[in-house]
């Protein structure tokens, strides 16, 4: 079954083609960067109107390559209300056009199923750790549509405390990457920041990490101050540390042999280093999704609609689409 997926929760106008939920046929990823940088951060209506003025570009292009889709699915939610607006309606009108079916399909659902485009090898269950500009998630994927929550933050997520922590040390927007570009020529042991372990829990916390950055940038005077770059590696190595120690835990815990990373932190390449080694170490497999499907794609959006959609179709299910800040399937451990 080919699926074409859209993608517009956020700042990123995506449309891609993929067939049988595992292999990508076209993905393209309109990025609204240009439009939020003077304002160091996304700026919600800005972003709906640049879906707006982008969206039929991206799936004329998809279409382009791939004219012949056999069912659409779409982002749902979570995400920016008018920004899903734009995908939905979009994805309903083409869906009649085409006469063909549309599934609604969750924005962390998908980033987990980032996971499972182009590693036909990997099948549930596995250990899902997101990692996103708004979410920090830890999830057994028990099967398709079966999940279980164990954990998620308790404040910032971790993409948040990059994008945040950027700022302070006045790096460019967006800061995730900005922070692991200096971080590579920094020191990571220069400032010991402090780890949020909460223990006896599979929850984070990354906001007083963002705290003590901005308390030691106003304590220590400029001249005893380390360089930004080593601050930068010293912050993301804290990061780093707690969601690899936590999840590799949680794995342990829980009998499972793999973990999944999603959500544009898991592009960092420190974070990618740090799971690859300890993979190494305690004999777990981990999936990391080439950098394109970490962050936010449409790509991942098929491939969790092909399964979605499966499902219903086999049991005889209707199928709802409207753009909803709920998350379905998301039980509670
Ligand atoms: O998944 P995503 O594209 O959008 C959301 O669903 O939020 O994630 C965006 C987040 C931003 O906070 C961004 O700074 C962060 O991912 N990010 C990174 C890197 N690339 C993107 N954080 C650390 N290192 C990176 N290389
Ligand atoms: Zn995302």
């Amino acid at each position: 079954m080919i699926v074409l997926g859209i993608e517009t929760s956020c700042d990123e106008t995506a449309a891609a083609i993929v067939k049988d939920g595992r292999r990508v046929l076209h993905s393209t990823v309109a990025s609204q960067l240009a439009v939020h940088r003077p304002f160091k951060g996304v700026v919600p209506e800005l972003a709906s109107r640049a879906h707006v003025e982008r969206i039929n570009d991206v799936i004329e292009e998809a279409l382009s390559f791939h004219p012949k889709v056999d069912a659409i699915a779409v982002t749902t939610g979570p995400g920016l209300i008018g920004c899903l607006l734009v995908g939905t309606v979009t994805a309903r009108m083409l869906a009649w056009v085409k006469d063909i079916p549309i599934v609604g399909v969750n924005h962390l659902e998908g980033h987990l199923f980032a996971g499972l485009v182009e590693h036909p090898k990997l099948k549930p269950p596995f250990l899902g750790l997101i990692v996103s500009g708004g979410h920090t998630e830890l999830v057994i994927f028990k099967g398709y549509g079966r999940y279980l929550k164990l954990g998620a933050t308790r404040d910032d997520a971790a993409g948040e405390a990059f994008d945040k922590v950027a700022n302070l040390l006045k790096l460019p927007f967006p800061g995730g990457p900005s922070i692991d570009k200096a971080a590579r020529l920094g020191n990571a042991s220069a400032v010991p920041f402090p780890r949020a372990w909460i223990p006896g829990t599979y929850d984070f916390s990354f906001s007083g990490l963002k705290t003590s950055v901005a308390n030691y940038l106003k304590s220590t005077p400029a001249r005893r101050r380390a360089k930004v770059d080593d601050i930068a590696a010293s912050f993301q190595e804290a990061v780093v540390d707690v969601l690899v120690h936590k999840t590799f835990d949680a794995a342990e815990r829980h009998g499972l042999s793999s973990v999944v990373v999603g959500g544009g932190v898991a592009a960092n390449s420190r974070l990618r280093a740090a799971f690859q080694n300890e993979s190494k170490l305690r004999k777990i497999r981990v999936f990391l999704p080439d950098r394109s499907f970490c962050t936010d794609n449409a790509a991942m959006i098929a491939a969790a609609g092909y399964y979605k959609l499966k499902r219903a179709l086999h049991r005889g299910e209707k199928l709802a689409v409207n753009a909803n800040l709920e998350i379905e399937n998301w039980k509670a451990a």
